[in-house]
């Protein structure tokens, strides 16, 4: 029996697989002949006088059978077709078998999917490699004929399997393709067990180019129809789609107009709707020479919706899209070179880019253009930014005719809008007085160039009648000093300074400021909003014994003012306090009395009262202290009687007006003839001093009278001074009244020493 261990054959070739025996008589018996193939293991066909054959495609020649001949025949081979197959020959009593490998082998084959390139950018070649096997493969590729070295920038995918039981790979390679490569060849090559050579596909690059996308909308009207316009130009090769999407779902109404093979027009007939509002409009472009889509996309954000009538229609339209190009800082001024001003001017958030913007100075007999640059900048959401700056000599802005005047129009607006180089407004500070205390009034200005401005001021009375105001004897204005600032332009404060009395004019001052750059002077005001303390805080004495605080406020506007009372050295404790407005007069201008009642305690105070109004920068208060109470004790002179040596007599000393009474202090004191030491006096056997009376008056205040009762001496008192002293708490210090030196009369006094009587 003869047959081979390994066949080969290729994929869809017809293949015989061989098998032959002979006999050592022939010829060939057939009735002692049993043949089985078998295949993996199980029969695929028998011979045992009839063919039977479970294989729908093997057989054997039977005519063959007679001449040892029994190869299997296999027609159109598979994949599958591979493998063990089992020869079996049974003769007579003889038994003989051969086992057979069938190899099937499938060329692969080369198609370059992919060669389109832009120049000078990374672009990827690809090849599939399809229908080869077995899996093994070598793929390798090349720039220029055999010579070159093999590209080394390349990837081989892992191996697929075909439904035919065949394998396929893509190779890709990226290069940066140059202008000269357009005259070379790029190959592919493969390397298979089932080739005796390497495949090879030779081809060259096609080069590209890149769509450019934008969208163009006019105006937008509401629930009007009209086209938004996604314009895609020279992109190469023509094939190239391009989609609208709202939020990201596809728009099927697109319609394409070619304009040439490298330029088309995607229309979306659109109808906006008030509830378009934050919709997303993207046009999404796909191209061979794309990795990703190219996306452009317009955004309805009414953040600026400005409304207008248009023409010929009665309806109000709303325009939805980009906002109007936001002027982020009006006009910025700074000083380069010596004596020149740079002005630029930045404008925020527009769409589309184009926009236009130009600069003249006006020199009050002529206009004139004056170039300048602009800087576009887009940002994320694919709007635009641009910046516009000229130069103009600095010492022309000092000429008052001289003006610098930027106009900028985009498509979203209806007209041109203009800005003049401008001094920033004043800032003025309230007008807030007190009678008989200095007052200040402040205007700053900031952002001028040149340093040439003017403050002037002026005062408003009562009849509203509007009066300069200069530097004298009544109101000190100094002059101004005018600060330069780091972007080159200036600031300065002008004060107003006067100490108004309680019959002063001044309503409100007003502050005009004059400068080149201003077609008529500025003027800010302290407005009427004044806030003045007309009154000190009162205070009046209850029948209750409590003490009623009030504190009058007058002359403010508008009528609200805070005012709160607080006790004791940390202020903790809020007092609650009664606020009561009083309309006065032309009803502009508002008085209130703040009113609350406190039981007299030392812990108290110092007692708080604050107020505050919106005209007023910061809040006021003041601080009042046990003795800033008003019931001081009024301590009159000591009265002494005629004194006669030896009988009974009483000094007495009046005080009035205190409140409280319990905490008052009287203590006698007594100064002997002659000597400088001053004895306090205690009630004793010669001295008595009797309990004070406190008697409650009509103003609830408090009266007393302090009584010395004794005997005098000669010896003793004659000579003597005595002392008086009273203290309370409402006293910063003590009160105290003294009696001339006492003469005393009586049979034991030196008739020197008697007074003429
Ligand atoms: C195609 O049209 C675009 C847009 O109108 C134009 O810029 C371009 O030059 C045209 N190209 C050709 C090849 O005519
Ligand atoms: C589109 O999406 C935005 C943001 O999510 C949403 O505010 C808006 O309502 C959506 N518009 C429509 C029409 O779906």
């Amino acid at each position: 029996m003869v047959a081979p261990t390994f066949h080969r054959a290729r994929m869809g070739s017809d293949v015989l697989i061989p098998c032959t025996f002979t006999i050592d008589k022939p010829s060939v018996d057939i009735w002692q002949l049993a043949l089985s193939w078998r295949f993996q293991e199980s029969k695929v066909l028998g011979f045992d006088n009839n063919i039977s054959s479970t294989h729908p495609r093997a057989s054997i020649n039977t005519a063959r059978i007679k001449y040892g001949d029994v190869s299997l025949y296999i027609p159109n081979a598979m994949i599958s077709d591979g493998g063990i197959y089992k020869c079996l020959i049974i003769y007579s009593t003889e038994r003989q078998n051969k086992e057979i490998r069938l190899d099937i082998e499938a060329p692969p084959q080369i198609t370059i999917t992919k060669r389109l390139v832009v120049t000078n950018r990374q672009s990827v070649l690809r090849a599939a490699i399809t229908g080869f096997y077995p899996v093994d493969i070598n793929v390798k590729w090349f720039k220029d004929g055999e010579t070159t070295e093999p590209l080394t920038n390349y990837t081989v995918s892992t191996p697929q399997r075909n439904p035919d039981g065949t394998y396929s790979v893509t190779s890709m390679v990226t290069i940066m393709p140059t202008e000269e490569d357009k005259h070379r060849s790029f190959s592919c090559r493969v390397q298979h067990e089932s080739l005796s050579e390497p495949l090879r596909e030779d081809f060259h690059l096609i080069y590209g180019a890149f769509p450019s996308a934008e969208i163009t909308s006019s105006a937008f009207y509401l629930n009007k129809e009209q086209e938004l316009i996604c314009h895609v130009w020279g992109f190469y090769p023509e094939s190239i789609t391009v989609n609208w999407f709202l939020n990201s779902s596809l728009v099927d109404s697109t319609k394409t107009r070619w304009i040439n093979s490298s330029a088309l027009e995607a229309v979306y007939k659109f109808t906006p709707t008030e509830k378009n509002q934050g919709l997303e409009l993207s046009c999404e472009v796909e191209h061979d020479t794309l990795s990703h889509p190219l996306v452009r996309k317009l955004l309805v954000e009414g953040k600026v919706p400005s409304v207008f009538v248009q023409h010929n229609l009665t309806m109000v339209s709303v325009s939805l899209w980009w906002p109007l190009p936001i002027v982020t800082r009006p006009l910025q001024l700074s000083l380069c070179d010596p004596g020149e001003v740079l002005c630029s001017l930045n404008l925020e958030s527009f769409y589309p880019k184009h926009i236009d913007i130009s600069w003249s100075c006006d020199t009050g007999q002529s206009q004139k253009g004056i170039s300048s640059q602009e800087k576009y900048q887009e940002n994320p959401d694919q709007s635009y930014n641009a910046e516009s700056a000229c130069k103009i000599p600095g010492d022309s802005l000092k000429d008052p005719e001289f003006k610098v005047i930027v106009r900028w129009k985009h498509e979203t607006m209806e007209d041109w809008e203009s800005k003049e180089l401008r001094v920033r407004d004043p800032d003025m500070s309230p007008l807030i007085v007190q009678l008989n205390q200095q007052a200040t009034v402040k205007c700053t200005v900031s952002g001028y160039f040149p340093d040439v401005l003017t403050v002037t001021w002026f005062m408003k009375n009562a009849r509203q009648e509007t009066i300069p105001v200069s530097n004298g004897s009544k109101y000190e204005i100094p002059e101004i000093s005018q600060e330069k600032m780091s972007d080159n332009t200036y600031t300065c404060t002008s004060t107003l300074c006067f100490t108004p009395t309680s019959n002063s004019e001044e309503q409100e001052f007003i502050c005009r400021i004059s400068h080149p750059s201003l077609e008529e002077p500025i003027e800010r005001s302290t407005g009427p909003a004044t806030t003045k303390v007309t009154e000190p805080i009162k205070f009046s004495l209850c029948e209750s014994g409590e003490v009623l605080c009030s504190l009058y406020v007058s002359k403010f506007n508008p009528p609200n003012i805070n005012i709160t009372w607080t006790s004791g050295r940390d202020q903790t404790n809020k007092i609650k306090a009664v606020e009561k407005f009083i309309k006065i007069g032309d009803e502009k201008t508002h008085d209130a009395i703040s009113e609350c009642t406190i039981k007299w305690d030392q812990s108290l105070f110092p007692l708080h009262v604050t107020w505050k109004h919106e005209a007023m920068e910061e809040p006021e208060y003041k601080e009042l202290e046990i003795t800033d109470f008003p019931w001081i004790p009024a301590v009159g002179e000591i009265s002494v009687p005629a004194l006669l040596a030896g009988s009974e007599c009483t000094m007495t000393c009046d005080i009035n007006n205190y409140f409280p009474d319990n905490n008052l202090t009287v203590t006698w004191l007594k100064k002997e003839k002659e000597g400088h030491e001053i004895t306090p006096v205690s009630s004793n056997e010669y001295y008595q001093i009797p309990d004070l009376q406190h008697v409650k008056q009509q103003d609830h205040t408090y009266s007393c009278t302090a009584h010395l009762d004794f005997k005098p001496s000669y010896e003793s008192d004659y000579g003597a001074e005595f002392i008086c002293r009273v203290e309370h708490p409402n006293l910063k210090g003590a009160i105290e009244r003294r009696t001339e030196p006492l003469q005393v009369t009586g049979d034991d006094v030196p008739l020197s020493h008697t007074p003429y009587l």
